[in-house]
Order: structure tokens, then sequence, then C-alpha cells
């Protein structure tokens, strides 16, 4: 989907169509923000319209953006794709773990048993300092390992799990060779790109295009059954060209294992790869709302009267 600023995009990718596709899959709206603003969303589901064609190919609606996988500290990369859980399987499944019956629950850090008390599983503490905002520092107790001793006795091949999490994705591709689920994982994250981050770093340590890849990595581990419908406004905005060629590839991934994938997009390159563009406007506010042109992208390019046509037209070959 592409138009000038103010053409229309966002109000009719981002919010009727998400409105009116969950309406016909029976799902609630997806929510853009974790935190709901009632107000701001009752006045957003004003949108009107119908689908006349099309649902048979969507079971499914997902919309990823650059906004953070989690608010706080307790949630990371490694909880956000699951593959904590089964990182955590494997330690209770160790032969230590057994004998003490330490449960998978037991490797949590937002599970008391295992955590440290000091800190609640955090790794660092609030000290309240008079007149002055509080400053976080390190836990006295676990020094930052979230765990209490007991749980850090336990050990996957040499390692605690306090260790695995300090691991960098590739550290951890290696570390894991032999473990197929996590291994799976692992290796959709190094193909987005992120095999430098660490398993354990915070969700509010990310950036958004580090949030937008490690969702998309996400659905990309999911085994695919296809037919779901991804929305993305503006996905490139921020990202480097590397990385949007890292993001290209990605959304390939998805639509050739039978999914739909639309995107509100101003980089010529990505448009000048879709199967197919559509083009609204002809200007903004009043004057926008309207599809132009649609079509392949060197059909819209060819268009006398899209305003977006002169600009596609330099990357079509
Ligand atoms: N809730 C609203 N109430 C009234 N007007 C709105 C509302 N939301 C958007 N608009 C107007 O509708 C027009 C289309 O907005 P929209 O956000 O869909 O544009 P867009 O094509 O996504 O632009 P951009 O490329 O800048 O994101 C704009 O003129 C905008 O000012
Ligand atoms: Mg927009
Ligand atoms: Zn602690």
């Amino acid at each position: 989907m592409t138009g000038v600023s103010g053409s229309g995009k966002s109000s009719l990718v981002s919010q009727v169509l998400v409105e009116l596709v969950a309406e016909q899959l029976g799902h609630e709206i997806p929510e853009e923000e974790e935190e709901g603003e009632e107000l701001e969303r009752s006045v957003v589901l004003t949108t009107g319209g119908r689908i006349v064609a099309g649902m048979e190919g969507i079971k499914r609606l997902v919309r990823v953006d650059q906004k953070p996988i989690g608010r706080t500290p307790r949630s990371n990369l490694a909880t956000y794709t699951g593959l904590f859980d089964n990182v955590r399987k494997l330690f209770a499944a160790t032969k230590a773990a057994r004998a003490r019956h330490f449960d998978v629950g037991r490797f949590s850090f937002n599970v008391a048993k295992g955590r440290c008390e000091t800190c609640e599983g955090e790794g660092f503490v609030s000290v309240e300092l008079l007149f002055l905002p509080s400053v976080y520092a390190p836990c006295p107790t676990c020094h930052g390992a979230r765990y209490n001793a007991k749980t850090l006795e336990i050990q996957y091949r040499g390692k605690n799990i306090a260790e695995v999490l300090g691991m960098t994705v590739d550290a951890a591709h290696a570390f894991f060779a032999e473990e197929p689920q996590v291994l799976r994982s692992l290796s959709v994250l190094r193909e987005v790109g992120l095999g430098y981050l660490r398993l354990g770093q915070p969700a509010t340590e990310l950036s958004g295009g580090e949030a937008q890849r490690i969702k998309l990595a996400t659905e990309l581990q999911r085994v695919q059954r296809g037919n779901t419908l991804y929305i993305l406004d503006e996905p490139t905005t921020g990202l480097h060209p590397a990385d949007v060629d890292k993001l290209m590839t990605q959304l390939d991934g998805l639509v050739e294992s039978g999914n739909t994938v639309i995107l509100v997009e101003h980089d010529m390159r990505v448009v000048a790869a879709s199967d197919w563009v559509i083009d609204i406007g002809p200007g903004a506010g009043d004057e926008g709302g309207r599809v132009v042109v649609a079509g392949t992208p060197a059909e819209v390019a060819a268009s006398s009267a899209s305003r977006t046509a002169p600009f596609l037209a330099e990357v079509v070959g």
C-alpha cells in the first residue's frame, strides 16, 4: 500500500482492515497498546465498510510493529520467543534436578521457588534516595543472576541457567547443537540478524527494529500452516538498508509458506519487490482516500495519475 503522507493508508490498512478481518474471524481486535487506552480506542472504532471476498484464504491475523515486546525487564528474547520454555525443560530433565524434584517452574525467574528472594528475580534492586529518583543497583544477593543458589547448582552441560541467559544467540546456537527444539528458534533468530543479542536481554533494552525482528522470528519459527494475514505499517522506518534486506527475506519466507503480507510502505525498493501494489490518494486529507492505481509494481510505475509512479519507476527495472 503506497501513497503520499496523509492519503489514508494507515486508516485503511491498520484500522479498517484490521477491524473488519478481526470481526470476520471472530477475534478480539489485536491490541496496539498493552495499556488499554479505552477512550482512544472507542474513537478509532468508528470506521465502516465490509469485506466482500477473499476471507477463505485467511484464518489468522497478526500485526507486526516496532513496539516493545514487553514493558518490563521480566520479558526478554528467550521468554518472548518461547525458546526459554524448552531450555527450562532441559534443565528440569537433568539428573541433578530430578533428584531434587526441581520442575520447569524452578528455572523461571518469575516463580518464587527458584528465583532470588532479595530481588524477586529481577537481578537488580531499586535503591531509594532521599529527595532523588531511586536508582537501580545490581542485587547484593545474586549479583544479577536472578536465581537463588540452589537453582544455580543445577548445570546443563556445565552451565547453570543464569549462564545460559547470558549467552548470545550465536553462542547458544553452538551450545544447544543437539537440541532441535531450541535450535529451531535460535536458527531463525540468527537468520534475521539477531545472533549478537543475549538470550536474557530485557525487552526494555531492545531497539524498535530488534523488537520487530523478534516478532517476525517468532512467527517464522511456528509450524507454518499458512492462511495468516500479516499487517505491517511502515516496517522499514528507521532500518538500515542492510536490515531492510533481512526484513524482506523474512516477509518472503512468510509468503512462500502460504501467508499473506500487507504492508504500508514508502521504501520503493520494498514496493518494487511486492506482488501487488495499491496506490492510495491522489493527495492528502480530503484529497486522499481513493485507489489511484492498483497492479503489479511495473503497472503502477507506468501510471500517469499516481504520485508514487515516478519514484517506483526509478526502482522497477
Ligand atoms: N481519527 C481521525 N480523525 C480524523 N482524521 C483523521 C483521523 N486519523 C487520521 N485522520 C486523517 O486522515 C488522513 C489519512 O490519515 P492516515 O493516517 O491514514 O494517513 P497515512 O496515509 O497513513 O499517512 P502517513 O504516510 O503519514 O502515515 C489524514 O489527513 C489524517 O489527518
Ligand atoms: Mg500511516
Ligand atoms: Zn537477586
